[in-house]
């Protein structure tokens, strides 16, 4: 069946000891703002304590205007004969409240914001220094947008649910003392229904959601059916499937059908639940506090009985509301787990602990180096590789797709560790190099140039970010493209758009170029640099090539043989192995040799 995964995207998050313990890391993140929280916190329980005055007092209220009021009441101690006070006191009750709450809500929100700041500036810079290993095995796209959900699942959790969550347990404990205050009796009856009936409402109410969230995912896959058929309207014709795609159709109606029968009765019997069960029990509750009343010598005064309903009506409404906030907690425990777990990744700091700083004059060696990549391990990329540029030569590396050649611009890079072998970096090992020292003495032209959204002068800075307008023009005229930068109306300041999507490809890959220019490395590589370009464009940008390898040493990577020709040393690969080395010319002799075939090949000889 061609139907279609239904997602999970509701995935159930357990509280597990492990996660909690990951969670609990946000305290210190908590940590500086503590005093900030701890006065949050006090305004909370002020606030929710004064709500639950309010009861009490319209009990007062409303029993102190009817004539029973002289019957004795539990709740002597707040001593209001007077309707007018009663209201008076309620009025100040909730400007308290209001006072209390506006003051919750500001320093819950100053406290989340924060420290969702400092969460994320934290997670960003781990991020950003994990090693290449770390993006090769997480989408970086979803990487992001998890991460993106993760932090507001976070921010709302602290900015209200927890806050919520135990307002509402104060509510409900509190609640309980003064029911049972005023009668313990009541109190126990009403324990005994109310709450039970609004949990088992709330999980109804879920249980309904669920079957129609399966009703929607068939609808969704029925209409990817009649989709699929309108689009690909030739290929049902031709292939005589109108029979058999009505059918298939016609079982997910059906199963829709069965579906929503199914939820429409539970919604019947959860109606009929809510009216029976649960106006029963708040009625059976307010009948037999209402007997309670009766008599010459009442167990519960009028005012008594009101507070009680009130609470009742209160807590009915907290106990209600705890199961999704709950829920909330739980999905921000796990949110802040897979956080955490994100950030405490090693970073390449802690990976890679060379600290030397060697004088960078621009000699590689490798030595017999083996390599894999971390998550195939089993499939070797590199099967031994020796060879050695010498300061300032150019090293072309050339051989078909797949044979290895990115992957050694990345081990000179050192995005990754060999499995095997060394690589001398100036006759230091690269790993006893400090890797950020490193690095900075080296400039990289990718395979996929890719811009940052921003003016090219921006961009061209990225290289350098100090240098000054002359040097700007300077590697601009170098790269070879001060000419059409000036074209633009704007020159330097031209947007170049969201990754670069308003220039050429050939326009990105000299501006690439400049901004390695104005890094001035000791150590270049250009991965493909002259790729997707046609011959006009390639000229130019092998002119800004030519430019950009004087004084210092190169390695190159390139299909067409063309750009190549001058370089001192041609390695070529083959599945991870050199197959042949030598100057263009050395390569041509050996007609046999792969070289001289991809040459015949490009009919350059
Ligand atoms: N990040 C990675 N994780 C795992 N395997 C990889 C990774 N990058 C490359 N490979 C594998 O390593 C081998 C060499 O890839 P590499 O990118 O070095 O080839 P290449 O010579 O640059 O090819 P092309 O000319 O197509 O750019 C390939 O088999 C490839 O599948
Ligand atoms: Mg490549």
């Amino acid at each position: 069946m061609l139907r279609p995964k239904r997602e999970k995207k509701t995935e159930k998050v357990k509280l597990s000891k492990e996660s909690i313990q990951q969670a609990k890391k946000i305290f210190q993140y908590l940590k500086p703002y503590q005093i900030s929280f701890l006065i949050g916190w006090i305004f909370l329980i002020l606030s929710t304590g004064m709500g639950l005055l309010f009861p009490v007092l319209m009990g007062k209220l409303l029993g102190g205007s009817t004539t029973q009021s002289v019957s004795p009441s539990n709740l002597q101690w707040i001593n209001l004969n007077n309707i007018n006070n009663v209201a008076l006191a309620l009025f100040i009750l909730f400007a308290l409240q209001a006072i209390f709450s506006f003051f919750r809500v500001i320093i819950f929100t100053k406290v989340t914001e924060n420290v969702l700041r400092d969460i994320k500036t934290h997670a960003f810079s781990r991020l950003i220094y994990m090693p290449m290993d770390f993006f090769n095995q997480q989408k970086v796209g979803e990487l992001s947008s998890r991460i993106s959900a993760d932090i507001t699942q976070i921010q709302e959790t602290l900015r209200t649910t927890i806050a919520e969550f135990f307002r509402q347990i104060i509510i409900v404990l509190g609640g309980i003392l003064f029911l049972f205050f005023l009668s313990w009796k009541l109190a126990f009856l009403m324990l005994a229904t109310v709450p039970v009936m609004s949990i088992i409402a709330v999980f109804f109410g879920r249980y309904i959601r669920k079957l129609s969230k399966i009703a929607q995912d068939e609808m969704a896959a029925s209409n990817v059916i009649v989709e699929e058929s309108l689009n690909g309207i030739t290929n049902v014709k031709a292939f005589t499937n109108e029979v058999w795609l009505i059918g298939r159709y016609r079982t997910h109606l059906n199963s829709i059908f069965q579906l929503n029968i199914k939820s429409g009765l539970w919604r019947g019997v959860f109606a009929s639940f809510i009216i029976f069960c649960i106006f029963g029990a708040i009625v059976f509750v307010i009948w037999q506090g209402l007997l309670l009343t009766q008599g010459k010598n009442p167990e519960l005064s009028m005012e008594d009985f009101y507070s009680f309903i009130f609470f009742t009506i209160m807590m009915g409404a907290s106990v209600g509301s705890l199961p999704e906030l709950f829920a909330g907690i739980q999905k921000a425990v796990g949110a802040t787990d897979q956080l955490m777990r994100i950030i405490g990744n090693n970073s390449e700091k802690e990976l890679m602990k060379g600290t030397q700083k060697p004088l960078i004059n621009g000699s590689v060696e490798f030595n017999n180096v083996h390599f894999s990549y971390p998550q195939r391990s089993d499939i070797n990329v590199l099967k031994g590789l020796s060879f050695s540029a010498k300061p300032n030569q150019t090293i072309a590396l050339v051989g078909s797709s797949g044979a290895g050649k990115t992957t050694i611009a990345s081990l000179i890079l050192r995005f990754y560790d060999t499995t095997n072998g060394k690589i001398l970096i100036n006759e230091t090992d690269i790993n006893d190099i400090d890797v950020e020292f490193l690095r900075s003495h080296m400039a990289y032209v990718p395979q996929e140039v890719l811009l940052f959204a921003g003016s090219i002068r921006e961009n061209i800075l990225y290289g350098n970010k100090t240098a000054d307008e002359n040097q700007l023009k300077d590697v601009a005229l170098k790269a070879n493209c001060l000419e059409f930068i000036e074209k633009f109306p704007e020159g330097f300041d031209t947007q170049v758009g969201d990754r670069g999507i308003q220039l050429s490809g050939g326009q990105k890959q000299r501006i690439a170029i400049a901004r390695a220019l104005l890094k001035n490395p000791k150590i270049l590589i250009l991965d493909e640099a002259t790729s997707a370009l046609d011959s006009e464009s390639e000229k130019s940008v092998k002119q800004a090539l030519d430019n950009l390898m004087k004084e210092r040493t190169s390695f190159v990577i390139a299909h067409r043989l063309s750009t190549i020709k001058k370089a001192d040393l041609i390695l070529v690969l083959e599945q991870g192995i050199i197959v042949e080395s030598g100057t263009h010319y050395e390569l041509l002799k050996n007609e046999k040799g792969l070289y001289s075939k991809l040459i015949k090949l490009q009919n350059l000889e």
